[in-house]
């Protein structure tokens, strides 16, 4: 379960403190896939990086399966971020030295060394993407790319996947099976999923949505 009470995010700025979250509270549990929506600057990927512990809020709680990442050290958070939670970016953010296989294995480094091999090819399998395993990213589409940062935030089997407009650098085209991808992968598992987006087409496919204006979840 994903828990967030009365999250509050203030940025300081030379014209005093920006409040851009003013009170989140959101309850999510295994197998809940929610989409939130919010036009540019409203604060969404501010929300997603304190629900998955990357940006500590300014106030209130976040518990991933009763478990207050900004209650643990540095070190420990790092491993509970690692551990739990999967994060797809909307620049796709794969290492360009790396090829596809390797990519998806780069959240696996400190495991015995082939202990996720088949995972990893399995997942590229379910992407789409197994005869592309020692291509790199630059030899890849937009969408492709896409598809490799969704296999790489999945390899740990993470509780919670969040998506940061997971679509928003693809044409409508190349999004369409992209945003399939995710919901098929997500109704085959037990995780949670949040993406945000102003993408409305992407938005609407979800069985639960919300709206982030103002600062707080509508
Ligand atoms: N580290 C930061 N320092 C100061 N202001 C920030 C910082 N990060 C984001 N902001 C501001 O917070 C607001 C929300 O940003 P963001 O969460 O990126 O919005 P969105 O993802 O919805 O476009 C914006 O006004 C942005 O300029
Ligand atoms: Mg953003």
């Amino acid at each position: 379960m994903l828990e967030a009470r009365e999250l509050v995010k203030n940025f300081p700025t030379p014209s005093g403190p920006l409040a851009v979250l003013k009170g989140i509270s959101l309850t999510l549990e295994r197998g809940d896939a929610l989409s939130i929506m919010g036009p540019s600057g409203g604060g969404k990927s501010t929300l997603l990086f304190v629900l998955g512990g990357l940006d500590k809020p300014s106030s209130g709680v976040v518990e991933l399966d009763g478990k207050n990442p900004f209650a643990l050290n540095d070190k420990a958070v790092a491993a509970f971020r690692n551990e739990k939670i999967g994060f797809v970016f909307q620049d796709h953010c794969l290492l360009p030295q790396c090829n596809v296989l390797e990519n998806v294995l780069a959240p696996t480094l400190v495991a015995p060394p082939g202990a996720h091999r088949e995972r990893a090819e399995a997942l590229l399998d379910q992407v789409g993407l197994k005869d592309r395993l020692t291509h790199r990213p630059a030899e890849l589409s937009g969408g492709e790319k896409q598809r490799v940062a969704i296999a790489r935030a999945l390899i740990l089997d993470p509780a919670l996947l969040l998506c940061d407009e997971p679509t928003g650098n693809l044409d409508s085209e190349t999004a369409e099976p992209v945003a399939s991808l995710l919901l098929d992968l997500e109704a085959r598992s037990e995780r949670i999923l949040v993406v945000v987006t102003h993408s409305d087409a992407l938005a609407s496919r979800f069985p639960k949505r919300m709206e982030l204006k103002g600062g707080v979840l509508l």
